[in-house]
């Protein structure tokens, strides 16, 4: 969602800037632009659609200069056009942004009456005036920005130029993420790092309220705007840069793949044979032997993992757990309660829903002087998540690019059971053989993953049926009906198709009325105590013509018939199911995707990393 890459060096750096909005591709945009301070001019190209187009314009119009910011833009406010592309320019001034500007309309009309005028529909557009106005006073750039930045309300990053500073890159970071790249002689801003992983691996996480001023040979900090500080660089090591398609068509292929790997990882950090490693979440012990129950808050995939996570919490270690998607959390006012462990799941650790629900919570929490916790479950290391919370624990899936989310999910549960089993053993809620039971499964687990991956080809013939198909259902039971909302999701978000995902049980309350011979229907049929009750409602679709598309355990007796396809899934222990079901549901919508001619790894209108409301 929105990127933003901008550079300060000796050369000319437009093919960085442009490289740079390549890699920040799957955050999902529409329009793409760039702005370089070229002998006192500000030489801008934007162009609708992917970066391969404004690239074509850059090079076709030799648009070059040592001074740069670039963006790709995912509309907000104004369709996705040319002229709402950024950078925006008022006079010598450019500016791209990331986030929303929520009193633009005042700001807006405060600067007409001035005399500005505006090109564009974006909230963007008014920070550029704001700027070129504040200079008429100001004595430098970095004092006109400091000047402004407390008249914006909102969230925003923000890269700024002027064409009469060609050696000074200003930026700003206030609720959407930022990073700072150094480099020997230049240096670099990126929404993320993967944006400027090319040029270097040295990063500076701005903290929010931070402006800083870049040239070639300098960094100056100044948080809450204007007091200077130094804020640490950070050198990233190279597993965390590995993030090319490799030999696979998409990320999302790639990223399925990877997960038997990816998920030994996340589980060696916590486990020494059956036993916990004794620095495993050390420092949250006293907070785990406090907290009487748990509440959880993600958005999209990290709130499905969230929902497996509840029924865990209740079932193996008898703590309640109430999970929550944070749109709706942060807005209801929900009663905070004390000795809480408030865990948010992300992937990015910066979708604004979370974020905002966290920091929500911890400031009521403060405000009634109430004893919780907080604690983040997330894929990147240096996120504003981890940062704020009490406690963290990482997925160490690498970078996921797919939008779609794959091997983050599945880490995300083995990082909650691994999160379970601390708190249980903390609390003395789990028995010695729970623990030997569930750490053998958490082992096997890639295993099983990789036997999974054998039916890739199954999977892909039986999704050339699902290619012509409007609707589909997705139904499990417990903690498959979280896998089943989870398939739905996968489906629609980058095939297209119309998909709902149900608890089976609810089947006769609503869905059953939608079966007939033109709808697929996806179950999800792992070895548990609900398989019987789970047949019968496979019988109650096929009375009704529904084709079934079951994906079950080798075990389970259930074999192909007539409009009954049966995709043999390896016995798992059954903990532990849901992350090997994960694996079948990605394949079926991957394949469907790539049948439809999809935009496998950026689907329309949807956003990697969702940093703003
Ligand atoms: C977007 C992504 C999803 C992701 C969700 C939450 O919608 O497309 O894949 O599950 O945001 O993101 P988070 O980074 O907080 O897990």
């Amino acid at each position: 969602m929105c990127g933003i890459v901008g550079g300060v060096a000796e050369r000319n750096i437009s093919e960085i800037l442009i490289e740079g909005l390549k890699r920040l591709e799957y955050r999902g945009y529409d329009s793409a632009g760039l702005a370089l301070i070229n002998h006192g001019q500000v030489l801008r190209e934007r162009r609708v659609g992917k970066v391969v187009n404004l690239e074509e314009a850059v090079k076709s119009h030799q648009v070059a200069g040592t001074l740069g910011i670039a963006h790709t833009r995912w509309a907000t406010h104004g369709k996705p056009t040319e002229t709402n592309a950024h950078p925006h320019i008022s006079g010598k001034v450019a500016v791209v942004h990331n986030g929303i500007i929520e009193n633009y309309a005042e700001l807006k009309a405060d600067l007409q009456a001035l005399g500005y005028v505006f090109s564009s529909q974006t909230d963007t557009e008014v920070v550029a005036h704001l700027v070129a106005e504040a200079l008429k006073t100001a004595d430098s750039l970095l004092v006109a920005v400091q000047s402004i930045v407390s008249k914006l309300k909102g969230a925003y990053a923000l890269g700024i130029v002027h064409a009469d500073y060609p050696d000074e890159l200003i930026t700003v970071r206030e609720g959407s993420p930022l990073v700072i790249g150094v480099g020997i002689g230049e240096n670099f801003i990126g929404s993320d790092q993967l944006a400027l992983l090319p040029i270097t691996n040295r990063f500076i996480y701005l903290e929010e309220g931070d402006i800083a001023r870049l040239t070639r040979t300098s960094i100056e900090i100044y948080a809450h705007g204007t007091q200077a500080v130094q804020r640490p660089v950070k050198e990233l090591d190279a597993t965390v840069s590995n993030s090319s398609k490799g030999e696979y068509k998409h990320y999302m292929l790639k990223e399925i793949y990877e997960q038997p790997e990816a998920l030994q990882q996340t589980i060696s950090q916590a486990l020494n044979g059956n036993a916990l490693r004794e620095d495993f979440l050390a420092d949250a012990e006293v907070n785990f032997r406090n907290i009487e129950q748990i509440q959880i808050i993600a958005c999209g995939t990290s709130y499905h993992a969230g929902m497996i996570a509840k029924y865990w919490a209740e079932q193996l270690i008898d703590v309640p757990c109430q999970v929550e998607i944070a749109s709706e959390f942060r807005y209801r006012s929900p009663v905070i309660i004390n000795r809480t462990l408030y865990v948010c799941i992300s992937q990015s650790g910066e979708t604004a829903d979370t974020l905002a629900a966290l920091r929500d919570t911890q400031k009521r929490a403060a405000a009634k002087g109430l004893n919780i916790a907080t604690m983040t479950i997330c894929n990147v290391a240096t996120s504003s998540m981890v940062r704020e919370t009490d406690h963290h624990l990482l997925t160490l899936a690498g970078p996921e690019i797919g939008v779609a989310s794959t091997k983050a999910f599945t880490t995300q549960l083995a990082a909650l059971m691994l999160l379970l089993l601390k708190i249980g053993q903390v609390k003395q809620r789990i028995s010695a053989e729970q623990m030997t039971e569930i750490t053998d499964a958490l082992w096997h687990c890639p295993k099983v993953i990789l036997d999974t991956l054998q039916h890739n080809a199954e999977i892909l013939r039986l999704s050339e049926l699902f290619v012509e198909k409007q609707h589909c259902l997705f139904l499990g039971r417990g903690t498959h009906f979280p896998i089943a909302l989870e398939g739905a999701l996968k489906l629609k978000e980058i095939s297209y198709i119309h998909a709902e995902g149900y608890a089976a049980g609810e089947l006769k309350h609503g869905p059953l009325a939608l079966v007939d011979n033109d709808m697929p229907v996806v179950i999800l049929a792992p070895q548990d105590d609900m398989l019987d009750k789970l047949k019968s409602n496979m019988e109650e679709v096929q009375a009704r013509g529904g084709e079934l598309f079951i994906f079950a355990d080798e075990q389970s007796g259930i074999t192909e018939k007539d409009r009954q396809h049966v995709v043999n899934i390896p016995s798992v222990n059954t903990w532990l199911a849901p992350i090997v079901y994960s694996i079948p549901v990605q394949l079926l919508s991957y394949h469907v995707a790539v049948l439809r001619g999809t935009d496998v790894d950026q689907p329309r209108n949807l956003a990697k990393s969702v940093t703003v409301e």
